[in-house]
């Protein structure tokens, strides 16, 4: 176990394994937030050198080590484990042992509290851009697809009854206006907590003019979280909303996997997964199973729960409380797990091969009746007496083809209309706006 940073004498030693719980999986879960924690120290250094706490040098010499740390924990040379208490203290320690006395002046004007709370505002920051962009190259993927084969005819489900007849083009259309949302909400969440908490210290302010605003801007952040004590009751608000917006698009990312679990059986067969996406079974010889689309589908349950223990954590009064710790698993598992299924998903989507002919053998002439019903409203019918009319008809529909009906469905955004260039301005749009 480590010589804690707060311990004080020799007595009152808390007990080992006490200790151990109270770590959890800090140190483990530090090494996702190491570097920014890193970025952060830097900053902090070279603002108390702006306000004289440290000299020039001094600040300088922190910077080049805390650079040496970053390089040396990419590499695997330095390994964050339970020889610290977590990544602030070995941050601390690092700076100690290889700069003896001014190494341990980087504490100066900061608490753990502000420094794991601007860690992970930096954190969000750079996994809501990430998500960002993968939502938008989700999108430009079904929108690509919607331009080359939008006119191939799909049967339209509602109830999973077949309804009428649909193409690849709004299919495609749908998917990609759903993650153009998704892109501009993790735009919007971005902005919302881009707020630098660094300088509050445990939550009530230090006694040092901190050049706050200064380290900030250095940092990337908009503007300050002015108040210290809100620096620490928006932990874990913050992060469930960076939940909402990842569970936005793994939802999403649910719907398209069900649809293509689907359209993938052998009793719907309209598309094929790639084999690259597949696995066998272990019994089944015949057997080629669409095992990505199906953990793709349950991930948002990762999102979901974890969003579900952050709001359990929560329940606390004002100020910095240990409970605070327990928002950084689930934060990061559902990132770790969310980013990296949104990561395959544009492979994916480029990848499937549709079938077009079980496609159009699957649209049954039935299918036509809203057409039909349609056709007599247009000849001035009422459209209860059409609907009527078109049922009683239902038999004499095998005449119609389903390009027929999509070039019908002229309304905007409808199969013959599908507006594509408007979604895809709205795409240049929100990516050129971040
Ligand atoms: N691991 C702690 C957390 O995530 C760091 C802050 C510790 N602060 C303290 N006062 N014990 O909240």
């Amino acid at each position: 176990m480590p010589d804690y940073i707060w311990k004080k004498s020799a007595s009152g030693a808390v007990d080992e394994h006490v200790m151990r719980f109270l770590a959890g999986d800090d140190v483990v879960l530090d090494r996702e937030l190491l570097a920014f924690d890193i970025r952060a120290s830097q900053a902090h250094a070279q603002g108390l050198a702006r306000i004289g706490v440290l000299t020039r040098e001094q600040a300088e010499s922190m910077v080049t080590s805390l650079d040496d740390l970053a390089s040396a924990f990419a590499c695997g040379d330095f390994v964050l484990d339970d020889r610290y208490e977590d990544g602030h203290s070995a941050i601390e320690a690092w700076l100690t042992d290889k700069l003896g006395d001014i190494g341990g002046r980087i504490h100066a004007g900061r608490s753990r509290n502000d420094q794991v709370a601007v860690a992970l505002r930096l954190y969000m920051k750079d996994r809501l851009a990430l998500l960002g962009d993968l939502c938008a190259r989700t999108a430009q993927v079904c929108l690509d697809r919607a331009a080359v084969e939008g006119d191939v005819p799909l049967p339209g489900h509602t109830h999973l009854q077949q309804a009428m007849p649909s193409s690849l083009g709004l299919w495609w259309g749908g998917h990609a206006e759903a993650f153009i949302d998704n892109l501009e909400l993790a735009h919007t969440i971005h902005a919302w907590l881009d707020a630098s908490p660094l300088g509050t210290a445990s939550g009530f302010g230090v006694n040092f003019p901190l050049d706050r605003d200064g380290v900030a801007e250095e940092l990337g952040f908009d503007r300050l979280v002015v108040n210290p004590q809100y620096a620490q009751n928006s932990r874990g608000k913050t992060e469930l909303r960076a939940l909402d917006a990842l569970s936005a698009a793994s939802g999403d990312l649910r719907r398209i996997s069900w649809d293509l679990s689907l359209f993938a059986s052998q009793e719907f067969g309209f598309v094929r997964v790639p084999a690259a996406f597949c696995t066998g079974s272990s019994i089944m010889p015949n057997k080629l199973n669409p095992d990505t689309v199906e953990l793709l589908r349950s991930l948002h349950a990762t999102v979901v729960g974890a969003r579900a223990e952050l709001e359990a954590v929560l329940s606390l009064p004002s100020g910095y409380q240990r409970d605070l710790q327990d928002t950084k698993p689930p934060l990061i598992r559902a990132f770790s797990r969310g980013l990296a299924g949104l990561a395959i998903l544009p492979e994916l989507l480029a990848g499937l091969e549709w079938q077009p002919n079980q496609m159009r053998a699957a649209i049954a002439p039935a299918l036509h009746a809203t057409d039909r019903a349609n056709e007599l409203v247009g000849e001035g019918k009422a459209f209860r007496e059409a609907y009527r009319q078109a049922a009683a008809e239902l038999d004499q529909m095998d005449q119609r083809t389903p390009e027929d009906s999509l070039n019908a469905r002229v309304s905007p955004g409808g199969c013959a209309n599908l507006l594509l260039d408007r979604l895809k301005t709205r795409l240049r749009a929100v990516v050129g706006g971040r």
